[in-house]
């Protein structure tokens, strides 16, 4: 192995060639980067576009603080190649509400006090509003009794739902209380 890392082996080959060029949407911008192709989607927010709202937690897929939508549905984005979403329209939490006129999801945390030191927040409230949509399309929860029943916010799913997103506060209770009221709002709504 050693002999791949000397002058002329594979890993200077793909040092050498490993740079390319890309165009990413990101919250409705079209952004260009001349990067690494191994960059992930988090490095290219974070380390190269300074969209730092997307937190690294793990970098393994593990606890979901690098959680945003891509096509409206959630991924963890320490896990996907940044050249993998060309044409795709990403979003980040600098792109849901603002400080003026926050996203109901972002009141709803405030209200229900959903967060302590913050850092796993902007990936909750990617997550949550991936799992709503997942939830008004009907899809099934791992503690869903009935696969065919419809879906529903209520505690025990969001729980499920909302599993892959660890916060090392502990604010769980609020952070399920805060979805919930989000989810309510919204049933009420489309009745
Ligand atoms: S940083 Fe991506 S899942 Fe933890
Ligand atoms: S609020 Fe601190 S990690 Fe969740």
């Amino acid at each position: 192995m050693s002999g791949n890392r000397t002058k002329g082996g594979l890993v200077d080959w793909i040092e050498a060639n490993a740079t390319t060029e890309l165009a990413l949407t990101i919250n409705g911008a079209e952004h260009r980067l001349t990067i690494d192709a191994r960059v992930t989607l988090l490095d290219a927010l974070r380390e190269h576009l300074h969209l730092t709202g997307t937190k690294k937690g793990c970098d393994h897929g593990q606890c979901g603080a690098c959680t945003v939508l891509v096509d409206g549905r959630r991924i963890n984005s320490c896990l996907s190649l940044a050249l993998m979403h060309q044409g795709d329209a990403i979003t980040t939490i600098e792109g849901i509400g603002t400080p003026e006129a926050l996203h109901p999801l972002q009141a709803a945390f405030v209200a229900a006090d959903g967060f302590q030191c913050g850092y796993c927040t902007p990936g909750q409230i990617c997550s949550a509003m991936g799992m709503l949509g997942e939830i008004e399309a009907g899809w099934p929860s791992h503690v869903s009794d009935d696969l065919d029943a419809p879906a529903v916010a209520d505690t025990e799913q969001i729980r499920e739902r909302m599993s892959g997103n660890l916060c090392r506060c502990a604010a769980y209770p609020h952070i399920v209380e805060a979805i919930a009221s989000v989810a309510r709002d919204r049933a009420e709504a489309a009745a």
